[in-house]
């Protein structure tokens, strides 16, 4: 099987005045269509980090991002934000939903970013009934006019992950998805995920719990800066 994202060499350091934090040290780290894999590692050891530069939302310091055989960093400003919308579902550590927008709203966000005025008006309702399908799937049909705030973690969590894939991702980034819950509600998120796996969802999870890895097909490790 080929690799739909591969990263070489990658290399990220933060500079904090006169001191150099430096998080990744030539980290090679790979995904195939269908896996699940769940990357594990300590607190501060660099798993977001990772995970916002597969997804294109940071730009390591020096090595490449593959998706599909071809390098991210070579990829022209269109074909990027066509990444980082199309291709690829992020899931953060602490959800980013909007409060202003309704459930409902929040999961139909990706879908109206993508589109141009008359594209969105007429894509519109295909796109409400996309995402109100995902939202029934995760057990929220009756959350969608609930606004963020008026959701518990778990439900949250869910609406960020309906979000995320809302416009049909190849690849499902969650950073900590079951992080801020319980271990029962972190468990129900789980199944969601394995669900979607079982249906091909490709999946790279980031946790620091191993419990929560073990139930992924590959486990991977994260310290001093490398898959160990
Ligand atoms: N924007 C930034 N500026 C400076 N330092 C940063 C920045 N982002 C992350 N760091 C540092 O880089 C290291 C790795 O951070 P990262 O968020 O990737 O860790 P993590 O493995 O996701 O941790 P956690 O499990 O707590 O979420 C940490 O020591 C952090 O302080
Ligand atoms: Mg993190």
């Amino acid at each position: 099987m080929s690799e739909m994202l591969k990263a070489s060499g990658l290399f990220k350091s933060y500079k904090m005045g006169q001191t150099k934090i430096e998080v990744l040290k030539c980290l090679d780290f790979s995904v195939r269509a269908g896996q699940f894999v769940a990357i594990v590692g300590a607190s501060g050891s660099g798993k977001s980090t990772l995970l916002h530069i597969l997804g294109a939302l940071d730009e390591p310091d020096a090595g490449s991002v593959q998706f599909e055989g071809k390098r991210l960093d070579k990829f022209r400003a269109g074909e990027l934000n066509r990444f980082r919308n199309k291709m690829v579902g992020f899931v953060f550590q602490f959800y980013h939903l909007l409060d202003e927008l309704n459930v409902l709203e929040n999961v139909m966000l990706p879908a109206m970013a993508q589109s141009s005025t008359i594209g969105w008006l007429r894509r519109r309702i295909g796109a409400k009934k996309h995402a109100k399908s995902l939202l029934e799937r995760f057990g929220l049909a009756d959350r969608i006019g609930h606004k963020p705030y008026q959701l518990s973690g778990g439900e949250r969590q869910r609406v960020a992950i309906a979000r995320a894939l809302m416009n049909k991702p190849a690849l499902l980034l969650a950073d900590e998805p079951t992080g801020n819950l319980d271990s029962e509600t972190g468990n129900g998120i789980l199944g969601v995920l394995e669900e979607l796996n079982n249906d091909g969802q490709t999946i790279v999870m980031v946790t620091h719990d191993d419990r929560i890895a073990q139930r992924a097909h590959n486990v991977i490790r994260l310290a001093d800066g490398k898959i160990v």
